[in-house]
């Protein structure tokens, strides 16, 4: 830090990123992304699996599918604005097809984000029945089905969910694989000391 305010640059602290590691504020929306994503999968994977059973519903009331599916988009935004915000800072990415690979899996992992619960809202409004939390009118009720707002909801809520699992299979791969194979440190741009 010495060093940095002695060659007239300002000191970085721990919350933004710098070309050498993500900051505290990345890493926690990393962090909870992951949490609330991966749940996501795991809960629809469990039902898939063994069907609807008592011990299953009293693990998912922990997190509804809808509720968690609405804090994922409602921290998705932010996110990626934060990233904005961050593009010249950040770790750079490798030259090359592989480093391409990086930022097109990142974007689309930002994107699909946001896109995935966006369409579940969309597909609610057009029901025309609303939705409420907690006496808080988050979708109101317009009691008209719209069938063309319903469509592309139904047609690519789940396909497009199960793209996002795709790219995280391919993204954790990817991690380990820089962390244990190639050992470069890329795992600890995210994880390793501030
Ligand atoms: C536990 C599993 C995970 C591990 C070990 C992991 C690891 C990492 C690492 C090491 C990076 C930095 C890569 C680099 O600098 O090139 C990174 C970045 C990133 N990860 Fe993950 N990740 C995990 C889960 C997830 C999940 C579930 C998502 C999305 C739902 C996700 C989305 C992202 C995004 C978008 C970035 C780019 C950085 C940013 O824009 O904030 N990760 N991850
Ligand atoms: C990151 C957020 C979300 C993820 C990853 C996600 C993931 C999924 C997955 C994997 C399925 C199963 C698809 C299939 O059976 O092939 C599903 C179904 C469903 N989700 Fe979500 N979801 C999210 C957000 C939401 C939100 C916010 C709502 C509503 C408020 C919602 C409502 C539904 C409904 C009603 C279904 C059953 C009908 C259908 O398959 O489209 N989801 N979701």
């Amino acid at each position: 830090m010495q060093e940095s305010v002695a060659a007239g640059r300002r000191p970085d602290g721990v919350a933004l990123d710098t070309p050498r590691r993500y900051g505290l504020v990345t890493r926690l929306f990393h962090g909870t992304l992951a949490a609330l994503v991966l749940w996501q999968f795991a809960i629809v994977a469990l039902y898939k699996i063994f069907g609807e059973t008592p011990w299953l519903n009293g693990i998912a009331r922990f997190g509804p599918h809808g509720y968690v599916g609405l804090a994922v988009l409602a921290i998705a935004v932010p996110r990626s604005l934060w990233r904005l915000s961050q593009l010249r800072r950040q770790p750079p990415q490798e030259r090359g097809a592989l480093g391409r690979l990086a930022r097109l899996s990142h974007l689309a992992l930002h994107g699909l984000m946001v896109v995935v619960p966006a369409l579940a809202l969309v597909r609610i409004y057009g029901k025309g029945k609303g939705w409420e939390i907690g006496g808080v009118t988050l979708i109101p009720t317009t009691g008209r089905e719209e069938p063309w707002l319903i469509a592309a909801p139904d047609a690519l809520h789940g396909p497009l969910s199960w793209a996002l699992l795709a790219l995280i299979a391919g993204h954790v791969g990817m991690a380990l694989t820089h962390a244990l194979v190639w050992r470069d440190g890329t795992l600890k741009r995210m994880f390793g000391r501030l």
